[in-house]
């Protein structure tokens, strides 16, 4: 059954600039029990969709439509009151900055006994309890000391250890972690995303992790959705998209991958440029100016929008070369020069 879907969500933000296409026309699905990696560079409109999801756009001055079904409920249109009832226990977040998710005055543990008490009709004492042993879980030596630290009190990784105490502390039954790791060092990463796993064991949880780094992903996730420029350029399962990545968006993340089997001094292949504007969003394929192949497509790379197209058994990609050319490129162009760096 489908826990959370996305049908052709928008958000668009109205700028002295122009209008800001920072999520245009993204749809997904996801199940209990399974995780959804969304993988794009900076810039792609990946925060933006996860604070959409949460609400947190509402009342702002984002101009938004489409629609998000959680657990058969339609969150587009519910009102802000509504949706803020449902953070915490129903959906929460792993914010990329513990800063903006956490209150300056506020005791680490006070922030984490009042979300508790929310949504757990408990005494203060016995979520102060349940707030210590949340912050031992995720690896805060002395917890029954540093419940009462104030936010600045915590170095950087101590304060996203803290803010995951927080976001996982009712057992939330769909869990969004933005860029969870990427302030962390190797071996925090690996016990944050092995919490993460945890409470997905635990409450059969739906994950998403988002991530710039393919590589943080790819044992985690169930399915992959690949973002560019505010919009789904490739979308499968995560044997798709390590196995038969089809659009060379994808091939560009899959070179600039660190990798474990590779010496640390090995040039990575980062793609060339950088990432489009969204509010000039480049003709036709907004991939086309870095594109290699761009120039094989008569011409339609520039002028119109490709679709986002199944391939096969549910893996998407929105690229105008044909099926045959992109896997025969893939196979004899790609794949071996990739081969080749590792
Ligand atoms: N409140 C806002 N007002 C205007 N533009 C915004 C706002 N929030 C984000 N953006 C823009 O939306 C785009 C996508 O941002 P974001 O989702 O944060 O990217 P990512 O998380 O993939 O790095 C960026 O161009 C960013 O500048
Ligand atoms: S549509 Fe054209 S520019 Fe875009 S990814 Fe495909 S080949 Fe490259
Ligand atoms: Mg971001």
């Amino acid at each position: 059954m489908t826990f959370l879907e996305l049908k052709d969500l928008r958000i668009h933000f109205p700028t002295d600039d122009g209008l800001v296409k920072s999520v245009d026309g993204l749809s997904f699905t996801l199940e209990r029990g399974k995780t959804l990696g969304i993988v794009g560079e900076s810039g792609s409109g990946k925060s933006v969709t996860s604070l959409g999801v949460l609400g947190l756009h509402k009342g702002g001055r984002a101009k938004i439509s489409g629609e998000i079904w959680l657990d058969g409920e339609e969150l587009v249109g519910a009102s802000a009151e509504h949706v803020r009832k449902l953070r915490g226990k129903k959906m929460a977040m792993i914010f990329q900055d513990p800063l903006s998710a956490m209150h300056p005055y506020y005791t680490v543990g006070n922030q984490i006994i009042e979300a508790y008490r929310i949504h757990h009709d408990v005494s203060k004492k016995v979520a102060r309890k349940h707030a210590i042993d949340m912050l031992a879980r995720v690896g805060i030596p002395q917890p029954d000391r540093r419940v009462d630290s104030y936010p600045h009190e915590f170095s950087g990784g101590m304060r996203q250890r803290a803010m995951i105490a927080m976001a996982l502390c009712c057992d939330p039954e769909l869990l969004i972690a933005d860029e969870p790791t990427t302030a962390l060092d190797v071996t925090v990463q690996a016990q944050i995303l092995d919490l993460m796993r945890d409470l997905q064991r635990d409450f059969n949880a739906a994950l998403i992790i988002i991530t710039h780094d393919l590589g943080v992903v790819a044992e985690l996730s169930d399915d992959i959705l690949v973002m560019y420029g505010g919009k789904c350029i490739e979308y499968g399962s995560a044997e798709d998209i390590f196995e038969r990545p089809e659009h060379p968006y994808t091939w560009g993340l899959l070179g600039s991958m660190p990798r474990l089997d590779r010496e640390p001094t090995e040039r990575l292949l980062p793609i060339k440029g950088s990432p489009p504007s969204l509010i000039n969003v480049p003709s036709g394929c907004a991939f086309h100016p870095r594109c290699p192949y761009a120039e094989r497509t008569a011409g339609r790379s520039e002028t119109e929008v490709p679709e986002l197209l199944e391939t096969a058994g549910g893996h998407r990609v929105r690229c105008h070369l044909p099926g045959e050319r992109r896997r025969a490129i893939w196979e004899k162009e790609v794949m071996p020069n990739l081969e080749g760096t590792s």
